[in-house]
C-alpha cells in the first residue's frame, strides 16, 4: 500500500484518541494520513500528538490564511486517496448528509470526489435515533462507507452499538476500500455467512447420503453480498460451481461439519442458510467398506441419527447471534403458512420460501415469497442470480433504512 493517501478526519469523542492508534497503524502499511482536527476533535486530543504521529502539519481552521496559502481546502479534499471521518460524531453525520459547509471538515467532505468513509461512534440513545438513521440513509444513498459501530461497554455508562470500532478493523476497512473497487457498497464493514450446497453424510469410506442440491441459489447469495461490499464466509457442501470473486470459501462434507465451520465464523452480522442440509446421518461409519455378507441377507436396517438444525442453532445462539438470520423453505402447497410457522420455529428472521413444486429444483429460476415478521411480499418469477441481487439489496436496505429496525425481525 505504499504511496496511499488518506485524509483523516477526527471529530469530536472520547474515541478520538482511537485514531491515533489508527495512523500509527497505517503508517506500518505504507499508508499515509493527513489530518484535519474539527474544533471538538481538539478538545479530546492534541494537535501535538496528531502531528507527531502523521509526520505532517494538522489541518484545523476553514478560515487559517497560511493554510489556505499552503493548501487550500478544495486541495486538501483531493489530494488523499480516501477520505476517513473517525470518530464520525452525530454532528459530522448530520452536516455531512444535508450539505452542510460551515467550517474546514464538512467543507472538505463537500469539495472532495474521492470515496469517504465514515467510522461512527457516539451513545446508543444516539446511534438509535431516527434522525440519525435517516442521515446514515442518506449517506449511504449518497455513495457514503458506513461502517457499523461495534457493540459494547460505553463510557458513558451504557451498553449496546456506538463504540468506534478497534484501530484494526478500521485500518482493515481502509485497506479493502485503497485496494479497489472490489469491497465498496453498502455493506462494506459488515460479515456475511452463508451456507451452501448439500451435505454428504458418510455410510463408509465410499458410500454416503446426500441430496440434489446445486448451490447455485447459495452462490449466488454469497456473490451478490461480496458485491455489496460483504466480507462472505460461503460454508460449502460439494457442489461443481466455482468460488464468486472476493468470496471467502469454506469447504465442508457433512451437516457437523458445516455447523461447526459456521460457529467458527462467527460473530457475523448476517446468516444466510441457503445449503440443503441432510435431516439425518447414519448412527455409525463404517472405517472400511460395508460388504455384502450373503445372499440370504435379506435386507439390512440402516440406523440414522438426527443431524443438528443449523439454522435453528444459529438463530437461537444467546451470544453472538447474527444480527440478520435468514432461512429458506421448499414448500409445495400452503407456501406461505408453511413459511411462517418456519420462521417461528427456527427463530429466524426472514425466509425466503418457494414453491418447489414445479421446476425449481436445479433449475436457474425461482419464484419466491419472502417472509418476514412484519408480512409476506411475493416476487415475481426471475433467475436464481436475480432473486440474489433483490435479496442483497433488502438486506442492505435493512441495515440502512430509517425503518430498517422494524424490518430485521431480531431489532423488534
Ligand atoms: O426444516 P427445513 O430443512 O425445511 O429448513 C430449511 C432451512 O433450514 C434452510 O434455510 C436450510 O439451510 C436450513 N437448515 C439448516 N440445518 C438443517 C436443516 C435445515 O441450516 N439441519
Amino acid at each position: 500500500m505504499d504511496g496511499k493517501r488518506i485524509l483523516l478526519i477526527i471529530g469530536g469523542g472520547i474515541a478520538a484518541y482511537k485514531s491515533l492508534e489508527l495512523i500509527r497503524l497505517l503508517a506500518k502499511d505504507g499508508i499515509g494520513a493527513r489530518v484535519i482536527l474539527t474544533k471538538a476533535g481538539a478538545e479530546f486530543v492534541t494537535p501535538l500528538s496528531v502531528s507527531a504521529l502523521s509526520g505532517d502539519k494538522v489541518f484545523q481552521d476553514l478560515f487559517n490564511l497560511t493554510d489556505e496559502a499552503e493548501m487550500g481546502h478544495i486541495e486538501l479534499s483531493r489530494s488523499a486517496d480516501l477520505i476517513v471521518v473517525a470518530p464520525a460524531t452525530a454532528d459530522l453525520l448530520a452536516k455531512a448528509a444535508n450539505g452542510l459547509a460551515n467550517d474546514l471538515a464538512s467543507t472538505t467532505l463537500l469539495a472532495t470526489d474521492k470515496p469517504v468513509l465514515m467510522v461512527p461512534a457516539m451513545n446508543v440513545r444516539m446511534w438509535e435515533h431516527a434522525a440519525v438513521k435517516r442521515n446514515v440513509a442518506q449517506l449511504v444513498a449518497d455513495g457514503v462507507h458506513v461502517m457499523q459501530p461495534d457493540v459494547g461497554p460505553m463510557a458513558c455508562g451504557e451498553f449496546g452499538p456506538g463504540r468506534l470500532p478497534e484501530p484494526e478493523r478500521i485500518a482493515a476497512q481502509i485497506r479493502k476500500l485503497l485496494a479497489g473497487p472490489v469491497g465498496a457498497g453498502p455493506l462494506a464493514g459488515f460479515r456475511a455467512i452463508v451456507t451452501a450446497g448439500p451435505t454428504r453424510e458418510p455410510l463408509d469410506p465410499v458410500r454416503f447420503i446426500s441430496n440434489h442440491s446445486s448451490g447455485k441459489q447459495g452462490y449466488a447469495i454469497a456473490e451478490a453480498l461480496s458485491r455489496l461490499g460483504a466480507d462472505v464466509r460461503l460454508v460449502t457442501g460439494p457442489t461443481s460451481l466455482a468460488i464468486p470473486d472476493g468470496v471467502t470459501p469454506v469447504k465442508v462434507e457433512t451437516a457437523v461439519e458445516m455447523h461447526d465451520a459456521v460457529k467458527a465464523q462467527l460473530p457475523a452480522d448476517i446468516f444466510v442458510a441457503v445449503a440443503a442440509v441432510a435431516d439425518w446421518r447414519p448412527a455409525t461409519r463404517a472405517q472400511t467398506k460395508l460388504k455384502l455378507k450373503g445372499a440370504q441377507e435379506a435386507g439390512v436396517a440402516l440406523q440414522l441419527v438426527e443431524n443438528p438444525d443449523i439454522l435453528k442453532r444459529i438463530a437461537s445462539k444467546k451470544k453472538d447471534r447474527p444480527r440478520l438470520v435468514i432461512g429458506f423453505a421448499a414448500e409445495t402447497d400452503n407456501v406461505e403458512a408453511h413459511a411462517k410457522a418456519k420462521l417461528l420455529r427456527k427463530g429466524c428472521d426472514w425466509i425466503l420460501a418457494n414453491d418447489v413444486s414445479g421446476d425449481v429444483m436445479g433449475g436457474s429460476d425461482n419464484e419466491v415469497l419472502l417472509v418476514t415478521r412484519k408480512g409476506t411480499e411475493r416476487w415475481p418469477r426471475m433467475a436464481k442470480a436475480e432473486v440474489a441481487l433483490k435479496l442483497a439489496d433488502r438486506i442492505a436496505e435493512a441495515f440502512y433504512d430509517p425503518e430498517g429496525a422494524a424490518k430485521i425481525g431480531a431489532a423488534e
